[in-house]
């Protein structure tokens, strides 16, 4: 056996597998997309054979794209979607319905009418961290159990198994001999009591779910089980998984209380290790696990944006302003400054702080000399306000992140994270790897594998490559923000 890595990072979109060192740089990257489906409005659904397949495609390419071959792997990380759905056959292994993805809105209806509860709500809260939401996977359990045909008698017969992308994956990649998850996936359910860590029995009830279809929960370093040898022609162990978000905590060594990562995305998630204790937010931030280590729990505070690299998207593909997201950064640098032009992209509502689903997008403050340069600008702004707000939360919150690491496609944009420091009014830090998404998953096998002893040891892994100090005066920065302000209550419904 080697002492390299290799990271499975099965996200929305697409599916790869990255090889890395034992020092943690990247030595091969496979990829494959898959396909996203619409079935009804509000609707998400992935085809898990797809993402299976994909899976194990881009887990054979990424050997032909370096000289390593499995032999050379001491352990495999997997890190994942978090929330999205799977429920399949213990003895078929098949799904029975396709994987609800953790953006699909179909339970809206069932959260309403729960929360005419309210010590059901506040119950969800205290046990879990979460706000009572179809984002989460509990709702979505529960819905395929009473809409597919036979769903509830199989369930109870102890047939049908539940799990998240990474449960999946790992039943499957060890020829379902493993049903595990981790304590940051299980956090993510609405089911799982992130104090006691363990599955809450009265929200089981509540949603009349089967204990027997909820995988074993371990720490995020742990043995998952070994993947069978006809895959990649090696049995390799499964040692470390984490939910995507939580990943990129841990990718870009936030292990200590204060630090916090933002990934920028299709949408945004900020992150914030609160350390031992849980924080519960008054300010509708959710309450979560960072990591487990050893039985340790770590615990995070979540902010989640709905559009960060979406919005850039649209201004490529909807209103064709720009042909590549390159453009976007030259486009900024020649907006008029102070042109009080705010693009709001609640294009499906606000996140956090406000989730508000009703709110709708906006431009504002458009005059006659507002060009493209600056509609492109306020785009990108719009990126950095909601992280301002996400920092204001967490602030109120009495939780001040003292580092910012940011990471995702975005975060290459020196203008974006320039004007994100000055927003932030704090340091901006920008690591050498910015997949710190699959790095995270990579750290946490290789430490459970002894490729790594400590977490000192991935702390040194982490390389800066720029920091981004603040520009603006605090004058300067409360006009720009009050303006955003401003133009978010213009839009808002709730
Ligand atoms: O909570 C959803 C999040 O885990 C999805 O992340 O990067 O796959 O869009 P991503």
């Amino acid at each position: 056996m080697g002492q390299h890595i290799l990271a499975i990072d099965q996200g929305t979109t697409s599916s790869r597998s990255i090889i890395f060192s034992p020092k943690g740089s990247i030595e091969a990257i496979a990829q494959q997309e898959f396909s996203q489906k619409y079935p009804k409005d509000g609707w998400v659904e992935h085809d898990p054979e797809e993402i299976w397949e994909s899976v194990v495609t881009t887990l054979k390419e990424v050997f032909n794209k370096c000289n390593l071959a499995p032999s050379d792997i001491a352990s495999i990380g997997i890190t994942n979607q978090r929330e999205t759905t799977l429920v399949w056959s213990k003895s078929t292994g098949k799904p029975i319905y396709p994987a609800i993805v953790w953006q699909d809105r179909r339970t809206a209806q069932l959260c309403r009418e729960l929360s005419e509860d309210e010590a059901f709500v506040s119950y969800i809260t205290e046990s879990t961290g979460l706000l009572l939401d179809p984002y989460f996977s509990a709702t979505k359990v529960a819905w395929i159990l009473d809409n597919v045909e036979g769903a509830r008698q199989q369930a109870e017969n102890g047939d049908l198994l539940f799990g998240t992308v990474d449960t999946f994956l790992i039943w499957r990649l060890t020829g379902g001999t493993s049903h595990r998850t981790d304590a940051t996936n299980a956090s993510r359910t609405m089911l799982f009591d992130i104090h006691n860590q363990q599955w809450d029995e009265k929200l089981l009830e509540k949603f009349n779910i089967p204990s027997s279809m909820l995988p074993e929960v371990m720490d995020c370093a742990a043995d998952f089980g070994v993947i069978k040898d006809d895959i990649i022609g090696t049995a390799i162990p499964i040692q470390g998984v984490a939910g995507d978000q939580q990943a990129a905590l841990v990718g870009q060594a936030c292990f200590e209380k204060g630090m916090a990562k933002s990934t920028y995305g299709t949408g945004c998630f900020m992150i914030l290790n609160t350390g031992d204790a849980p924080l519960q937010s008054k300010n509708r931030l959710l309450t979560t696990v960072g990591y487990r280590l050893d039985g340790k729990t770590t615990y995070a505070l979540e902010g989640s944006i709905f559009m960060a690299g979406a919005t850039v998207q649209w201004l490529r593909d909807g209103l064709k302003l720009i042909d590549d997201a390159a453009e976007t950064e030259a486009l900024a640098q020649r907006a008029r400054r102070d042109n009080g032009v705010f693009l709001v992209p609640a294009f499906t509502g606000l996140g956090a702080p406000y989730w508000d689903p009703d709110a709708r997008g906006a431009i504002l403050g458009l005059t006659r000399d507002t060009g493209i340069s600056e509609i492109v600008a306020a785009g990108l702004q719009s990126v950095c306000y909601q992280t301002k707000d996400l920092q204001k939360a967490m602030e109120s919150d009495g939780a001040r992140p003292t580092t910012i690491r940011v990471d995702g496609g975005m975060s290459r944009n020196d203008w974006v994270m320039g004007f994100l420091s000055d927003i932030l009014g704090a340091e901006v830090e920008r690591p050498e790897i910015t997949e710190t998404t699959a790095l995270g998953a990579a750290f946490l096998a290789g430490l459970q594998a002894g490729v790594f002893n400590s977490i000192d040891d991935l702390t040194q892994c982490w390389k800066s490559d720029s920091v981004f100090t603040p520009r603006l005066s605090k004058h300067e920065r409360d006009q720009a923000y009050d303006g955003w302000k401003a133009a978010v209550d213009r839009i808002r419904c709730s």
